[in-house]
């Protein structure tokens, strides 16, 4: 008898177990889908707000902005998950920063290196033509997959190897093609490319060791991956305020720190905190790879949409570029087969590992 209802509750947790994987698995497409629509439109309010004349605002202004609202709404949810009981969250916050503060002070870490990235993406995209920033930008692909192998002990196929040089050769072509489109248009005044280099180069180290470092915070514990942004967004926002102290301190303290602020730029603004937000549910739910893809499917989706915003022309050179960067997802999205293994096991996606249960999510 005992017996029986031991089997019973052991049969109901695989059950439980067996649809919190499959609602993981429809979270992990989703955010994916959305990250993909969000990087595309982001790449083109930069993009517009970069043609329109007149002052600029500053980019380390912006930088802490994005910190706060992602901070807000992170709070915002928080507050939801605990329905609307303010003493819940204030009791989960002291908790999250002042009990377990071991795990708050590894946030600074991620925190110190986007919020430096943040500030070198601005550095790079001013000294460099944009597309140049773009395809040197995609290096992150590799940086990241290489911080995934050591760090993460993931282990990628010799096929998702190639897929990932494909990818880059492909987001290579589509994006030299309208280097030549755009030439000249891009150049400014003042413009140093080995500074622009430099930073795209750093950024790219940064981004792989700083989202895989995350990976392993998010996945290693059962804090809720709201409660990890909070951690990050109040270092984030100290940093970035110290980072605009430094550079822009006195013309903020003349011209303000909303200086030039637009409605675009607002748009900008709101946009890349939804994709810092979206980018910690990717992490969380998929991994930094699969991240990575979607960053290039939509630089694919941003260009068919210049042809109607810009009057991008489509030639052969983004047609075969986009033909790789589409053949390379679908490459390396195949199942992986290990012949010592594949007789006695489903071929491992390493991917789709079992994550501990949050708390409060
Ligand atoms: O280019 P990359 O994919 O590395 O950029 C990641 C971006 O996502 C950074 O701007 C970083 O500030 C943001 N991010 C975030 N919250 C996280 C992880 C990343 O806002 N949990």
């Amino acid at each position: 008898m005992a017996g029986t209802s031991a089997g019973k509750a052991e049969t109901e947790g695989d059950e439980q177990a067996t649809r919190r994987l499959t609602a993981n698995e429809k979270l992990k497409y989703a955010s994916l889908v959305v990250l993909v629509i969000q990087n595309a439109s982001v790449i083109l309010c930069i993009r517009y707000v970069r043609t329109i004349p007149g002052n600029r605002f500053f980019s380390t202004s912006a930088v802490v902005m994005v910190e706060l609202v992602k901070l807000g709404t992170c709070l915002i949810l928080i507050l939801g998950q605990k329905r609307g009981n303010v003493k819940e969250l204030a009791a989960c916050l002291y908790n999250g920063m002042v009990v377990e503060y071991m795990d708050m002070l590894k946030m600074a870490v991620p925190s110190l290196i986007y919020t430096l990235q943040n500030n070198l993406q601005y550095v790079a995209i001013s000294n460099l033509p944009a597309v140049t920033f773009q395809v040197m930008y995609q290096f992150k692909i590799l940086t990241t997959a290489l911080f995934s192998v050591l760090m993460l002990k993931k282990s990628l196929s010799w096929l998702q190897w190639v897929s990932l040089l494909i990818l880059l050769t492909g987001i290579a072509i589509v994006q030299v093609t309208q280097e030549e489109e755009r030439a000249g248009k891009d150049q400014a005044p003042g413009q140093i490319y080995l500074v622009g280099l430099m930073a795209v180069l750093v950024s790219c180290v940064s981004s792989g060791f700083a989202g895989v470092y995350f990976e392993k915070t998010l996945k290693g514990t059962s804090a809720s991956v709201w409660l990890r942004n909070v951690q990050l967004g109040i270092f984030g926002t100290l940093l970035g305020l110290l980072a605009m102290w430094w550079k822009d301190g006195q013309d903020i303290g003349e011209k303000g720190f909303f200086f030039a602020y637009t409605p675009m730029v607002w748009c900008v603004i709101f946009n890349q905190a939804l994709g810092g937000l979206l980018v910690a549910v990717v992490v969380k739910y998929a991994d930094n790879i699969l991240k990575a893809f979607a960053a290039s499917l939509s630089i694919i989706i941003s260009t068919v949409a210049s042809v109607y915003l810009f009057g991008f022309i489509v030639d052969v050179y983004f047609v075969v570029g986009a033909g790789l960067v589409i053949g390379a997802v679908y490459l390396y999205s195949l199942p992986k087969v290990n012949p010592a293994a594949s007789l006695t096991q489903e071929p491992e996606s390493y991917n789709t590992k079992t994550i501990p249960k949050e708390k409060g999510s």
